[in-house]
C-alpha cells in the first residue's frame, strides 16, 4: 500500500502533462477561517517552514502542495512561482517538495474564509473565497481537512458548514482543532475532541502549533512537536495518543490510502476503456510491417498525428520523434 501513493502522484503528473484531467485523484484540501492555523497545520505535516503565515489574509491563492517522499540522500528541491497578487485569485500555485521527512501527499492550502473586506479586497471577497473553496472540496476525491481554533465556537465553524454542503454524510471530512493552548483558563476542549459537540465521522484531532511568538523567536518545528506532545500528555492524557501533529499525519496517510483503494476499481475501468480505444485506433492502421522502415514510419506518423489531433485538436506537422514519445504514454 505504501508504494501506491507515489504511483498516484506520478499518474497525476502524467495527466497534467497531457493537459487533461482524465482521472480525478485524491488530494487533501485544508479549509478554515482566517488565522485558524491552516498553514501552520500544513507546515507541521510537511515538517518544515516555507508557507506564508501570520495574521491577516496571507494565503491569497490556492497552493497545491505535492509532497514527495525521497530517501534521505535524495534530491531536494523547492520551487515557488511567487505569491504577489492583490485580493485573491483562483489560479493555483504549484509547489513540489522532495524530502525524506514527509509522507507522499498532495495538499491544497486555500485562502481563509473571511467576512469583511479589508484593504484592497473586493466587496464580494466572502462569496469569492467560498466559491473557490467549494470548487476544491466539491471534488468527490478530496479529503476535507477542516481547521477550527479551540478558542472559538465550533458550532459557528464556517469550514464545517461548507464541508457539510458537499459532504453531508461526512465520509471525507476530518476536523482539526487548533490552538488548544489558547483556551481561556478553566476551559478545555475535551467535549469537542470527544465529538460530543459536533460528531465528525472520520475523527477530530487536537493540535498545538507554533504561536506567533514561537515564530518570531524561530522555534523549530521539532521543538514545537516535542512541546505539543508534552502539552497533550499534561492536559489531555486520555487523548494524547490520538491527538497531535504526528498522529494527524498518520491519520491522513491512512485515510488517503483507503480513499485510493476505494477509487481503484473505477480507475482500472477507465484505464481499460482508454486502452481499448487506443488499441482499436491502432488496429485501424493495419498490420505491423516488418523490415519496411519507410512504411512503418508512415504508419507511426499517421497514428501519432491522429492521436495529437484528438488530444489537442490542433497538431498538424509535428515531428515524429516527439509524437512517439507522446503516444507511448497511452500504453
Ligand atoms: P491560517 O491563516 O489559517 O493559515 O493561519 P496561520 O497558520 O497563518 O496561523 C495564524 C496565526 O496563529 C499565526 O500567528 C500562528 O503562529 C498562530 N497559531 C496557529 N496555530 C496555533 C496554535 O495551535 N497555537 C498558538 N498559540 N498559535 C497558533
Ligand atoms: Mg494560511
Ligand atoms: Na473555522
Amino acid at each position: 500500500m505504501e508504494t501506491l501513493i507515489p504511483i498516484i502522484n506520478r499518474l497525476q503528473e502524467v495527466f497534467l502533462t497531457l493537459g487533461a484531467e482524465i482521472i480525478q485523484l485524491p488530494q487533501i484540501v485544508v479549509v478554515g477561517s482566517q488565522s485558524s492555523g491552516k498553514s501552520s497545520v500544513l507546515e507541521s505535516l510537511v515538517g518544515r517552514d516555507f508557507l506564508p503565515r501570520g495574521s491577516g489574509i496571507v494565503t491569497r491563492r490556492p497552493l497545491v502542495l505535492q509532497l514527495v517522499n525521497v530517501p534521505p540522500l535524495g534530491e531536494r528541491r523547492k520551487q515557488d512561482n511567487g505569491n504577489s497578487l492583490q485580493g485573491i485569485s483562483p489560479e493555483p500555485i504549484y509547489l513540489k517538495i522532495y524530502s525524506p521527512n514527509v509522507l507522499s501527499l498532495t495538499l491544497v492550502d486555500l485562502p481563509g474564509i473571511t467576512k469583511v473586506p479589508v484593504g484592497d479586497q473586493p466587496e464580494d471577497i466572502e462569496a469569492q473565497v467560498q466559491k473557490m473553496i467549494l470548487s476544491y472540496i466539491s471534488n468527490p476525491n478530496s479529503l476535507i481537512l477542516c481547521v477550527s481554533p479551540a478558542n472559538s465556537d465550533l458550532a459557528t465553524s464556517d469550514a464545517l458548514k461548507l464541508a457539510r454542503e458537499v459532504d453531508p454524510d461526512g465520509r471525507r471530512t476530518l476536523l482539526v482543532v487548533s490552538k488548544l493552548d489558547l483556551m481561556d483558563a478553566g476551559t478545555d476542549a475535551l467535549e469537542v475532541l470527544l465529538g460530543r459537540v459536533i460528531p465528525v465521522r472520520l475523527g477530530i484531532i487536537g493540535v498545538v502549533n507554533r504561536s506567533q511568538h514561537d515564530l518570531n523567536t524561530q522555534k523549530s518545528l521539532a521543538d514545537s512537536c516535542k512541546d505539543e506532545q508534552a502539552f497533550l500528555q499534561r492536559y489531555y492524557p486520555s487523548l494524547a495518543s490520538r491527538c497531535g501533529s504526528r498522529y494527524l499525519a498518520r491519520t491522513l496517510s491512512r485515510l488517503l490510502m483507503h480513499h485510493i483503494r476505494d477509487c481503484l476499481p473505477e480507475l482500472k475501468t477507465r484505464v481499460t476503456v482508454l486502452t481499448a480505444q487506443y488499441q482499436s485506433r491502432l488496429n485501424s492502421y493495419g498490420q505491423p510491417v516488418e523490415d519496411h522502415s519507410a512504411t512503418l514510419l508512415q504508419i507511426v506518423t499517421k497514428f501519432a498525428s491522429d492521436y495529437c489531433n484528438t488530444i489537442e485538436g490542433t497538431a498538424r506537422h509535428i515531428q515524429t520523434s516527439e509524437l512517439c514519445g507522446g503516444a507511448r504514454i497511452c500504453y
